[in-house]
């Protein structure tokens, strides 16, 4: 029996994990939410982990606020970056296996091609800069953790940008939507599949891997379009400019994940982005 200490227990990645790994018989989990695991609390993480004897950790929890960051960058560093260096050293004193969760975000958006994992970081806000020192802290202090970046993640717990959509939709006949910011979502949920797939296999296999659902990058405005569409929802949705809908934290222009690396190392398929917001709709109807 594995025992498995999963972070951020309320958060959306978390919640798809306790649905995923209930189903594997040799796995204990352990969630911990912010009142057992306060990650701006650094000194006292050890203590805490020392008394689940873990003997992996899938870090999820993270200051997740892109525009709040940019105003606490203490606190999003703390929680970021330092509280993740704790967990890795944690990890290598007592030969825990790490997943940390990362993020497209340490990407400055300026590539023009599909994002391999060996394309060189360079974050452009305060978020993205904590989780990039986050992954440097774990590289160094738990060399042998794996990495997964993932983007633009949704899933029907927790807040989200389908979430938001939806409930737009509900309330107005016109919705302006960016339209020249590139990305892939991801649905936790496939993800959460994904990380069930590296806890069995045969071997560990450190590194950083890039994860998000399959396809060609889209906008925010294709992605509104789809839910609109599949959701049969009558709005009118219009693209607009980054520089017409202005936020406190930049946000980089173009960050397709591309994920062929954990598709071939670990032998599985990613659904496509189409057919996984239609599961996740489908289940927000049936459960609302
Ligand atoms: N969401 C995205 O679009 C996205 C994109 C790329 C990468 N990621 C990364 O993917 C991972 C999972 O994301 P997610 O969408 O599941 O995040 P989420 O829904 O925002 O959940 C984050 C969790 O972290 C917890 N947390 C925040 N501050 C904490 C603190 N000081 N101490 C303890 N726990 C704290 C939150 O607790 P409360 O519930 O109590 O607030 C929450 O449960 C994160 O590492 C994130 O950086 C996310």
């Amino acid at each position: 029996m594995k025992r498995i200490v999963v972070t951020g227990k309320n958060g959306q990645l978390a919640s798809e994990l306790r649905i995923i790994l209930k189903k594997e018989e040799n796995f204990e989990c352990f969630f911990l939410g912010r009142n057992e695991f306060p990650l701006e609390e650094t000194k006292i993480l050890h203590d805490v982990l020392g008394m689940y004897q873990p003997d992996i950790i899938i870090h999820t929890a993270a200051y997740t606020a892109v525009d709040q960051a940019e105003e606490e960058l203490d606190a999003v560093n703390t929680i970021n970056h330092l509280a993740s260096e704790q967990i890795a050293e944690y990890c290598t004193l007592h030969n825990v296996k790490l997943i940390y969760i990362s993020t497209d975000y340490v990407f400055d958006g300026t590539s023009e091609v599909p994002l391999t994992e060996n394309i060189k970081t360079h974050p452009i806000n305060a978020y993205g800069h904590s989780k990039h020192r986050g992954e440097i802290a774990v590289r160094h202090f738990a060399p042998r953790a794996i990495i997964l970046r993932t983007s633009w993640v949704y899933s029907s717990f927790g807040n989200n940008f389908v979430k938001t959509m939806l409930h737009l939709m509900e309330e107005k006949k016109k919705l302006q939507v960016v339209a020249d910011q590139w990305g892939l979502p991801t649905y936790a949920r496939d993800l959460a599949q994904a990380i069930s797939i590296i806890l069995k296999a045969d071997k560990w296999m450190p590194g950083i891997y890039h994860y998000a659902n399959r396809g060609e990058g889209i906008t925010w405005f294709d992605f509104a379009s789809a839910i609109r569409d599949i959701t049969k929802k009558e709005v009118q949705i219009l693209p607009i400019t980054t520089e017409e809908f202005v936020r406190p934290a930049n946000r980089p222009k173009y960050s397709v994940l591309d994920s062929s690396k954990i598709q071939k190392t670990f032998n599985f398929e990613i659904p496509s982005w189409q057919k996984s917001l239609e599961e996740m709709l489908t289940l927000l109807k049936t459960t609302n």
